[in-house]
């Protein structure tokens, strides 16, 4: 079969700071698709999906693997924390689900003990200018990939090499434990038994993924991509510093996963009806005073991976607006909107004030404009009544106003944390 006889596949990317509820959209569209694949990123991802009143928490395995019959895919531009993987597949299995078709690209990289130890020692040794890191590990594993130190998956096929790679690692990881950081160092052997432990686990799991996905899109099948954190924690195009180190834009999709951009034809961004932010970093709608509270408990804003409180804020179109235009977004799936039935007039950010008074529908292109930048906000009215099935009119206005400022449609709209909360349109 040629590639014209193909279906493009779809991209699922967060569309603000990571959170939207990416999880949740990605199991729902994983029903009508045959491979769900992640493209970016680790266990700093925390994906949490309610159904049939049970609660999954998952961090490395794609959202897909609640639909039988659907393989999950982790791609070459993922980072995977080997224990975690491996308990993530034994608490899958010890609730009754099949993990016989997930896939590991070879090429993925694996978080090694001295990767957590350095994170964790590097934001001690930051302090007050700390990013306020998940503590998995993700940045120095994506510095070693980037440096062409890395351990890759495909090296936990061979024990011999595997301890060769740790030795050689740990040599110069050592150094910088203890001089640097003043950390305690790390034990060959030790660090060698445990991967080979997980190992054994893992290798069934390796899989040429670039050629699975490939044959999957030629055979005609529905392929989803799905993202891990935001459009503003993306290294290039995100609030650096304050960002994880890996590209979670649509783009990165492509080159995490390993097909041809010119397969993708559909994105579609999740974006909360609001905002919320873990970690450190700028964030102009942040809400002060007690309405943030207020939306912490209503919303349920406690991280699903490290269980700090999330800040929250109105929902920042101008933010929003940068994020269809990075990704190239087709549709936007706005979740949590029943969050807001809870507020009786609702401030929605539409501009920017910058320090030098002048105002912008524009996301600022220099870091100092975005720190100090101001919102402007319009106040749409609330609908105070529970969201059921359709959407009460102020709600739906809300939606409209959505749409309107940032023109790309809202095909999906989240009411509440199960499955079957969700009202589409279009
Ligand atoms: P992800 O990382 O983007 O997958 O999002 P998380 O799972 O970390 O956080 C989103 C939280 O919101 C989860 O607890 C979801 O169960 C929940 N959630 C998703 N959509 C909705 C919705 O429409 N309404 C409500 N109330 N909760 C939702
Ligand atoms: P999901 O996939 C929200 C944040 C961290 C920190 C910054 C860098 O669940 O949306 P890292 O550990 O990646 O080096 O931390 O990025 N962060 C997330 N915030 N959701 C996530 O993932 C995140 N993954 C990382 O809080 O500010
Ligand atoms: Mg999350």
């Amino acid at each position: 079969m040629g590639q014209d006889a193909t279906v493009p596949a779809t991209v699922i990317v967060g569309a603000q700071w990571g959170d939207e509820g990416k999880g949740k959209i990605v199991d729902l569209l994983a029903r009508e698709s045959d491979v769900v694949c992640r493209y970016q990123g680790g266990p700093n991802a925390g994906h949490t999906i309610v159904t049939d009143g049970e609660t999954y928490k998952l961090h490395h395995i794609p959202s897909g693997i609640l639909s039988p019959g659907t393989a999950c895919v982790i791609g070459a531009g993922c980072v995977i924390d080997p224990e975690t993987f491996v308990g993530e597949l034994d608490e899958l299995e010890a609730r009754g689900l099949s993990t016989a078709d997930i896939h590991v690209s070879g090429n993925a990289h694996l978080i090694m003990p001295w990767h957590v130890a350095i994170d964790r020692a590097s934001e001690r040794r930051l302090g007050r200018l700390q990013i306020g890191t998940t503590r998995r590990g993700i940045g120095p594993a994506y510095a070693d990939k980037a440096s062409r130190l890395g351990i890759r998956v495909q090296d936990l096929l061979d024990a011999k090499i595997l301890r060769q790679k740790i030795e050689t690692a740990l040599a110069e990881k050592n150094v910088w434990l203890e001089r640097v950081y003043g950390a305690p160092p790390l034990d060959l052997d030790e660090c060698a038994e445990r991967l080979e432990r997980v190992a054994q686990r893992l290798r069934p799991y390796v899989a040429d993924t670039s050629l699975l996905v490939d044959t999957a899109l030629r055979e005609g099948k529905r392929v989803l991509l799905e993202g891990a954190q935001g459009t503003l924690l993306d290294l290039d195009h995100g609030t650096y510093p304050f960002v994880t180190s890996s590209n979670p834009v649509a783009a990165a999709a492509a080159t995490g996963v390993g097909i041809g951009p010119t397969r993708i034809d559909e994105v579609v961004g999740v974006s909360k009806a609001y905002v919320t932010r873990v970690g450190e970093g700028p964030f102009p709608t942040e809400i002060e005073g007690p309405d943030q509270e207020r939306m912490r408990e209503l919303g349920g804003e406690y991280g699903t991976t490290t269980g700090r409180e999330r800040r929250c804020g109105w929902l920042d179109l101008v933010a929003l607006r940068y994020a269809a235009r990075v990704n190239g977004l087709t549709s936007l799936a706005l979740t949590k909107l029943d969050v807001l039935s809870h507020f009786e007039r609702i401030p929605v950010c539409v501009r920017y004030r910058l320090p030098d008074g002048e105002e912008t529908r524009e996301f600022p292109a220099h870091q100092s404009d975005f720190h100090h930048a101001e919102p402007v906000f319009e106040v749409l009215d609330g609908w105070e009544e529970p969201i059921g099935d359709r959407l009460p009119r102020a709600a739906r206005e809300y939606v409209d106003f959505v749409e309107d400022q940032i023109v790309v449609p809202v095909s999906l709209v989240g009411t509440g944390q199960a499955r079957e909360a969700i009202v589409a349109l279009h």
